[in-house]
């Protein structure tokens, strides 16, 4: 059967990135004998440019009606300006809520051949391999009220309001351990119960939920302690649940470990198991249309997709052993490059990996 993917490859370095990354699906296509169906569309700064909102809803039900969705980076110094209400981040906001994709799957793994390229000590991140399981429809980012409003003394305050439901809670919590449960067994959940209520019942609901799951190891971390873990043992962590915008200051730190934020892939799953797949990175405006930046993020969130929302798991390990090959030639973009390797360009690294599954 043929699989319908949309691709939004968005602001920045997003095409450069997103064309790479076709490349090595139409190369595991052929090599796994699936069938797929690109559709393109647009998603922040470009979107606002072509239809004067961040993500239009034809775009939206594109996105709903397919089976997997492959998105690039959005955002830029063009819209920096824009009113908040339509900034290009709205766009990728607003998907994520729309299609109800809560469960934020961003793993840190490092490479063994990158280890010097990280800016920890090799001893403390080799063989790391960790998994953020990131709440990414509730929490501070979604929750009302919010705003900028004039005070009685004439003076502007910025709110915003920090909410999560029992049900929110829950549901993240068993995506969590069920990954934990598929991998070392071990879940720490991040919070901040010494001062924010709504983490109290965070953590309470992940205590209960615990019990269902007697043969997953549950511990518990302040978020500040954690972000100091992070960088002085990481290895100590298997799966970290977190909400949604610790999850998002957590999961860049968690990048650096591996050597750089231009290898870490993401999936966003809603109830049904169907996602959205996009690098952790964002759009990298600096650099973009120089043929610089490193596609293996978005090369490997595909191999995410064909796993969690295609139910190809062989076709996304032929994926990801061939990031390893391209690794083990020594070839390294910009972001990865240390002494002894070779530079490569966006294309070549893609060229490098569409090799390496042909030879699989
Ligand atoms: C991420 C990004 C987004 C977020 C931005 C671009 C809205 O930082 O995916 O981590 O904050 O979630
Ligand atoms: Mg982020």
């Amino acid at each position: 059967m043929t699989k319908k993917i949309v691709l939004l490859a968005g602001d920045g370095i997003g095409p450069e990135i997103m064309t790479e990354a076709v490349k090595v699906l139409k190369a595991v296509s052929e090599k796994h004998k699936i069938s797929f169906k690109f559709q393109e569309d647009f998603i922040g700064g470009c979107a606002i440019d072509e239809y004067g909102v961040p993500l239009a809803n034809s775009t939206l039900e594109k996105c709903k009606a397919a089976d997997a969705v492959l998105m690039g980076a959005v955002g830029g110094p063009k819209w920096d300006n824009l009113d908040s209400a339509i900034r290009p981040e709205k766009g990728l906001l607003k998907i994520r809520y729309e299609m109800g994709l809560y469960a934020n799957l961003r793993p840190a793994i490092l490479y063994p051949q990158l280890a010097e390229a990280s800016t920890l000590k090799s001893e403390i991140v080799a063989g790391l391999d960790i998994l953020i399981v990131r709440e990414l429809t509730g929490g501070i980012y979604f929750g009302e009220p919010r705003g900028i409003r004039l005070l009685d003394n004439g003076e502007r305050q910025g709110y915003n309001t920090y909410v999560y439901s029992e049900s929110e809670i829950e549901r993240i919590g068993r995506t969590a351990f069920e990954m934990a449960r598929k991998r070392s067994g071990k879940v720490c959940s991040v919070d901040k119960a010494n001062v924010l209520e709504a983490t109290v019942l965070w953590r309470e609901i992940i205590q209960s939920l615990a019990k269902e799951y007697p043969d997953v190891e549950l511990s518990h971390m302040y978020v500040d302690n954690a972000a100091m873990q992070l960088v002085r043992a990481p290895k100590q962590f298997d799966v970290i649940v977190t909400g949604n915008m610790f999850g998002d200051i957590l999961s860049d730190t968690a990048a650096m470990l591996t050597g750089s934020i231009g290898m870490l892939p993401s999936a966003s799953l809603n109830a049904e198991g169907k996602g959205l797949y996009e690098p952790v990175h964002g759009s990298a405006p600096d650099i973009a249309g120089q043929n610089i930046a490193n596609p293996l993020a978005t090369i490997l969130s595909a191999a995410m997709m064909l796993k969690y929302s295609l139910d190809e798991p062989e076709a996304a390990a032929t994926i990801e052993n061939a990031v390893g090959a391209v690794l083990d030639q020594g070839l390294r973009s910009a972001d990865i490059y240390s002494e002894g390797a070779t530079k490569a360009t966006t294309s070549e690294m893609g060229d490098a990996v569409v090799a390496a599954v042909n030879n699989a």
